[in-house]
Formats: C-alpha cells, sequence, structure tokens
C-alpha cells in the first residue's frame, strides 16, 4: 500500500527487497549523473535483510562509482558485535565488488571521539560536493523512542547546526555514539526509512505527525531539497496506514 509518506509491506523483508530496488536505482542513476553515488547506511538490526538484498540481487551495480558511508557508529572496535560497520560488512559489503577505498567507517579505532567526530565530517567533506555535502541516499532506521541514527530524544546533538558529525550519547550501552547531525542529514538528495514492529507504531506516529520533533529527532528529518520515504511493515504501519 502506497501512502504520500511512504510504503507499507506485509513484512519488513517484502520492504527491505522494495527498498532495495529503490536503493539501487537510485545509487545507479546518480553513478550516471555525478560519476559518483553515496549511501550512508543505517545500523541496528532492522537493516540487516535489506544489505543482504542488495549484494544478493545487485551485484552489478557501478560499485567501482558507490561510496558507502555510515549514518552513525556506536563508538567500538570494528570487529565487535555492536559494530554497525561490522553488520554491514557481512551482510553487503563482504558480497559484492565495491574497492575498499570507496568504505568510509566511522573511525571508531581512534581514542577521542570528537577527534573521531572531525575527521569523518573531512571525510565527508572531501568526498562529496555541497556545502554541506550532499549524500545521494541516506539510509535511516527507527528507535521506540523515535531516535534515528544516533539522535536521541532531548539530546543536546540535536541542536547541532555547524558541524556535519558529532558525538552522543545513547540512554543503552554502547553509549558512545558518532552521528551525522541534522544539517548533514538534511542535504541528503533522498532518504529512506526502514521500520517494522508494533513496537515502534507511537515512534511512527510521532514522526509523521511531527508534533513533539525534541521527543521524536525522525521528525527532523526534512531535507530542503530532497525526499524522505518510509518502507514499513503492517505490524508498526498499523491503523496509520488506513488513515488519509
Ligand atoms: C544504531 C542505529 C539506530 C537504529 C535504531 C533502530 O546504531 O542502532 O543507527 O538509529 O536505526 O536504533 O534499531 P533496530 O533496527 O535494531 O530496531
Amino acid at each position: 500500500m502506497t501512502r504520500p509518506w511512504g510504503n507499507v509491506y506485509p513484512t519488513l523483508d517484502d520492504a527491505a527487497a522494495a527498498l532495495a530496488d529503490c536503493v539501487a536505482r537510485a545509487l545507479r542513476d546518480a553513478a550516471g549523473e555525478r560519476g559518483i553515488a553515496a549511501v550512508a547506511l543505517s545500523g541496528g538490526s532492522t537493516p540487516r535483510p535489506l544489505y543482504e538484498t542488495l549484494a544478493r540481487e545487485h551485484g552489478r551495480l557501478p560499485w567501482p562509482q558507490i561510496h558507502v558511508l555510515w549514518g552513525d557508529e556506536r563508538y567500538v572496535p570494528h570487529d565487535s558485535p555492536d559494530s554497525n560497520y561490522r553488520m554491514a560488512r557481512g551482510a553487503l559489503l563482504d558480497g559484492v565488488p565495491i574497492p575498499p577505498g570507496n568504505v568510509h567507517p566511522m573511525p571508531t579505532h581512534l581514542a577521542d571521539p570528537e577527534e573521531a567526530a572531525a575527521r569523518y565530517a573531512a571525510t565527508l567533506a572531501e568526498l562529496l560536493p555541497g556545502d554541506p555535502p550532499r549524500i545521494d541516499v541516506t539510509l535511516l532506521g527507527l528507535g521506540a523512542d523515535g531516535h534515528t541514527a544516533s539522535l536521541f530524544p532531548g539530546s543536546a546533538t540535536l541542536a547541532v547546526r555547524d558541524r556535519l558529525v558529532a558525538t552522543s550519547e545513547a540512554p543503552d550501552e554502547p553509549r558512545q555514539r558518532l552521528t551525522l547531525t541534522l544539517p548533514a542529514l538534511n542535504a541528503s538528495r533522498q532518504v529512506h526509512f526502514l521500520a517494522g514492529g508494533a513496537g515502534k507504531r507511537e515512534a511512527l506516529r510521532c514522526a509523521l505527525d511531527g508534533d513533539d520533533p525534541e521527543q521524536c529527532p525522525a521528525a527532523l528529518v526534512a531535507p530542503g531539497d530532497g525526499t524522505v520515504t518510509w518502507w514499513l511493515d503492517e505490524a508498526v504501519a498499523g491503523d496509520i496506514a488506513q488513515e488519509g
């Protein structure tokens, strides 16, 4: 079912498969138009089937022109089970012919998270044109508390306007995070949220209504010159899908 804000599918796997086709098309078009395509990956568990589908069905994308970034990262070693990089490595990157230099993990090996945030901001600015630099496809998830990337409700990081990447503190372990800030996210050409499960219904309603954005940072993702599309399962969309 297609609504103005997005698409609802029977299962999260169905939503992920449809989103994979959309992401593949967007990256192919960006590479064709500008010679480079940049995608920022989200973390957590939801996107795994999306990444697996991209690796399985879309290995013939112009990977040498595609650059992979992250929207946020837990401040852990890249081989930690908590690492968003590790999950994407296993679900996607090890299965496609992407040049190693095109994969840009957040530098969580640095002792100082603030230094890591500044380094990653420089990576973004060097890689992509625009001020702020424009990511072609930004993938995001939704937490049950309304967070997205590592922008948590009530966090001071929500107010950052002078940096592309910032440190943040999660309510749960691993607490230390790095995240793209709203200026970086809102420079995206396309933002795609993938979310599922009844436990996120309230967060989705809050994100779509936008009534209390400070308490639902996902509602603050609104690119001035880009699109936001939600890819949902029926369990999270529930009665929202029936509304106008
Ligand atoms: C992270 C993610 C985070 C995630 C949500 C949803 O580092 O955890 O980037 O923003 O998208 O927490 O996580 P699940 O997909 O595991 O529910």
